[in-house]
């Protein structure tokens, strides 16, 4: 049945002027037509066609002219799909994953917003039972704090889970490596271009008691080029949030109750992505956690800081009554100097972090910058290996992470509530 629809809706779309439109990625208000539909209409909408209803992406979402297809060699890769081509093909007769498009050779492509179905059956991250929130996290920047984020997240939503990213860094890494368009071009004057950045709607925009009309986190949500991933993009003005989170009564918990708490039930993991400062938004940012993941220099500094980073993270544990993993992912090991490769295995020793490293790669780093995650735009390279690897490991840990205590906190309320003084 789902298989039959898309044969039809693909094929009519086939048949449109190709190449009028670029890929949609929201630029705030002005686009807010493609941003994040109301409950009802987008559980209709998941039911029926799990990928993206492709009759409704004309108007709201990518066109096939400019949506990005995938070869079976490069599905196999991404996913680590053991089954053959003939069994991907009888899935695909079975209706159980959607139906490729024929290339003039006959040869069999699906679309990237098709992955997720296929990624669901064949690939190696299983959706949780309960929605995680994954914060990403050290105390030191340029150590792939975001790209880890971007990976991981983008993977994730391959394999059909659905995903938000929320940035959280007023450096906004994460909200350009998802894509996000400003709206911005080199023609424009200072005025134009400032009137819309005025309107670029953020989390900030939910703690202005200024601004009187009913905005809800609904509203902020962005969508990407996977109908499995959304994100909520970052503006500078993340720092008088961060201000204005201080003078609630809820603190430590304004994160939990205005974003997490009423999109729970529509993702089922949440990519926290924080800049390197320890401020108010990490600590919501920690309370609204089930597991953080902190990656690690394989260098003497770091080595050393590790050991008060884990006892501050434990502190803040036991202040804040909070549980949640901790997992460290060393990187940029030199496995040419000796003491590099001491302490990645120190690190690899400790029975808190992966056993993979990531390595520096200009393919991790180009993958960003085309908006992608390194398995789908290099998935035959050993980068690409080694990302998978470390997302495996992650993902196991995200599955067996325990609840969030707070998360289901009637009101929100807490024993004490000086707690979020000594943190
Ligand atoms: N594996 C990698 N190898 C080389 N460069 C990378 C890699 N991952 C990310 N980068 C690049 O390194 C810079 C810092 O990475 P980023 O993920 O933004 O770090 P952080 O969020 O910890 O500050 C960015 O320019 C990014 O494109
Ligand atoms: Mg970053």
């Amino acid at each position: 049945m789902v298989a039959a629809l898309l044969v039809r809706a693909y094929t009519g779309r086939l048949e449109r002027p190709i190449g009028l439109r670029q890929v949609p990625l929201s630029t705030g208000r002005a686009l807010q037509k493609w941003k994040v539909r109301p409950n009802i209409e987008r559980e209709s909408k998941i039911d029926h066609f799990p990928f993206g209803d492709p009759l409704l992406t004309n108007n709201d979402g990518p066109t096939i002219a400019n949506e990005e297809s995938f070869t079976f060699q490069k599905i196999q890769k991404i996913f680590d799909v053991e089954e053959n081509r003939k069994t991907l093909s009888n899935a695909e007769k079975r209706g159980d994953i959607p139906e490729a498009v024929r290339t003039s050779g006959n040869h069999r492509k699906w679309f990237i917003s098709q992955l997720p179905m296929i990624g669901q059956h064949y690939g190696f991250m299983q959706a949780p039972d309960s929605p995680k929130v994954a914060v990403i996290y050290s105390k030191k920047g340029g150590v792939f704090k975001t790209s880890i984020a971007l990976n991981m997240a983008r993977m994730a939503a391959l394999h059909n889970i659905k995903v938000l990213v929320v940035g959280l860094d007023d450096q906004t890494d994460i909200t350009s490596a998802l894509g996000h368009d400003f709206g911005l071009d080199d023609d424009m004057s200072v005025e134009e271009a400032d009137k819309i950045l005025d309107e670029e709607l953020s989390l900030a925009d939910l703690i202005d008691d200024d601004d009187d009309d009913d905005l809800t986190v609904r509203d902020l949500i962005c969508k990407t080029d996977l109908p499995t991933l959304d994100y909520i993009p970052e503006v500078p003005e993340l720092d008088f949030l961060e201000q204005e989170i201080q003078k609630t009564n809820l603190r430590d918990l304004w994160l939990i109750k205005n974003v997490i708490a009423p999109l729970k039930n529509e993702y089922q993991l949440f990519v926290l992505d924080l800049g390197p400062a320890w401020n108010m938004l990490t600590v919501n940012a920690l309370m609204a956690s089930n597991i953080l993941i902190s990656p690690i220099e394989c260098k003497i500094n770091n080595y050393r800081n590790l050991k008060f980073f884990r006892k501050k993270i434990e502190k803040f544990v036991k202040n804040t009554s909070s549980s949640f993993s901790h997992v460290f992912i060393p990187v940029k090991a030199n496995d040419k100097k000796k003491l590099n490769r001491g302490i990645k295995k120190k690190y690899q020793q400790s029975g808190d972090c992966v056993s993979t490293c990531i390595p520096v790669s200009g393919q991790v780093e180009d993958a960003m910058a085309m908006k992608k995650s390194v398995v789908e735009f290099a998935p035959s390279s050993t980068v690409s290996t080694v990302m998978k690897q470390t997302i495996k490991e992650i993902w196991h840990e995200v599955l067996e992470s325990p609840d969030n205590p707070f998360i289901e906190m009637p009101h929100y309320q807490r024993k004490s509530s000086e707690n979020s003084a000594t943190i």
